[in-house]
């Protein structure tokens, strides 16, 4: 059984928004477990100084870094903490990365495949590298709403530099079956670069199964607070030119880090994870290994929000006139994760989504950073699509009373 009440004590903003809230926003940004809140404000108060310094505040700064680092390594299963960058954003890592890309790029392998189910930041920063001489090639999702593997074949050739593609889709929730993607990419001497952000809070990771070459996540969408990081096989990450001053080291994480980034938010991070890992002994008790806890949480969060896409897309098939986009069977939840786009036929997405939140519902309207998708799906590019998304605080209960308001929505 999910432990579904200990989990929503985790979260303080339950509480402080009231029971009846529903917080279906949280493709946009999760709350935070209070060790999370509390981590944040001890390292405010305890070393709010720079790093790199020769007393005890500074020191305890480079150790809540190198700790979490570790903590992410662990996470993502990656071969070594230095496989990991912290920074502002995830946005800014893909370009960051892209640009190192173009910098180097070469006419005999100069293409790039990038899908049009990603969130903008995963395509805008890739097409700009027309200007470096790139050719893109467009991988399309297909009229399901999913990107197969296997149509990436006729698009793969000896001149593919690399395929640039989400985990899973933060407007639709599909996910990608990305092993297969890096299977056959590499086949042909390319990379793979992975948009995690969407799929982060949503279960396992591992790089290495993944067997992609980059992949970026944002902290504010796994419970931590706002900042992204970066990961990437080392000896690429020290391949790729970035700017940084002479004296920085050209490698990583160091060259993806340079200048301050918010350090407290990186301890929040750090213990994020914790309270992940604290949730897998839940379900394994007698297991002291960092990665199998994480492991266990992340197996038990995938299978719970399985249940809650089933229940929702039940919840939405009962209301009348609405359209629901992407996998809507029941049966497949276990290639989606809980975010639903949505249409209400002769209601727009603003007026549904702003009648939602005057009953205590929080939701989204809008293109979700993916018009693409919205062009695709022929919806209005004007007025978007209303997202819900769910993540593990919440229950089956919300969906039955978020389905009674949109009914009442429907028949106005
Ligand atoms: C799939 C996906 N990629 C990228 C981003 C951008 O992330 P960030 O805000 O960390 O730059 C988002 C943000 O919502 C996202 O959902």
């Amino acid at each position: 059984m999910f432990p579904i009440h200990e989990v929503r004590k985790s979260f303080p903003a339950l509480k402080q928004a009231g029971e009846n809230f529903i917080f279906f926003d949280n493709a946009a940004g999760a709350q935070m477990p209070k060790q999370a809140l509390d981590a944040v404000a001890e390292h405010l108060l305890l070393r709010n100084v720079q790093r790199g310094g020769p007393y005890r505040q500074s020191r305890e700064v480079d150790a809540a870094i190198a700790r979490a680092r570790e903590s992410v390594a662990i996470f993502l299963n990656a071969r070594q903490p230095e496989e990991v960058c912290f920074g502002m954003n995830a946005t800014s890592f893909i370009r960051l990365v892209s640009m190192a890309i173009g910098q180097k790029l070469r006419a005999s392998r100069n293409e790039i495949i990038v899908t049009d189910l990603d969130h903008e930041s995963n395509i805008a920063t890739w097409l700009a590298l027309r200007a470096n001489g790139a050719k893109i090639i467009w991988w399309k999702m297909r009229r399901d709403g999913r990107l197969h593997a296997e149509d990436l074949d006729p698009l793969l050739s000896k001149k593919t530099r690399i395929v640039a593609c989400p985990l899973a889709s933060n407007s639709l929730g599909s996910i990608l079956d990305v092993a297969e993607v890096s299977r056959r990419a590499h086949a042909h001497g390319a990379e793979v670069f992975v948009d995690c952000v969407h799929y982060g809070p949503h279960g396992p990771i591992d790089v290495q199964a993944l067997d992609c070459d980059y992949l970026v996540c944002s902290g504010y969408k796994i419970f931590g607070p706002h900042m992204g990081f970066l990961w990437g096989r080392k000896q690429l990450l020290d391949g790729l030119p970035t700017f940084r001053e002479d004296f920085i080291p050209d490698t990583a994480p160091a060259k993806f880090e340079v200048g301050t980034y918010v350090y407290e938010n990186v301890a929040g991070m750090d213990a994020a994870l914790a309270y992940i890992e604290n949730l897998g002994k839940r379900f394994s008790p007698t297991t002291s290994g960092r990665r199998v806890l994480i492991l266990k949480a992340m197996e038990a969060i995938r299978d719970y929000e399985a249940s809650l896409s089933a229940e929702f897309l039940r919840a939405l098939a009962s209301v009348e006139n609405v359209v629901a986009y992407g996998i809507t069977d029941p049966a497949a939840v276990l290639q989606r994760t809980p975010t639903f786009c949505f249409n209400v036929k002769n209601k727009s997405a603003s007026d549904v989504a702003t009648r939602l939140a005057k009953q205590g519902i929080a939701v989204r309207n809008g293109n979700m950073y993916s018009p693409r998708v919205m062009k695709r799906l022929k919806i209005r590019a004007a007025d978007g699509a209303v997202r819900a998304s769910l993540v593990h605080y919440n229950t089956a209960d919300e969906i039955h009373r978020f389905a009674r308001a949109l009914r009442r929505i429907s028949k106005a």
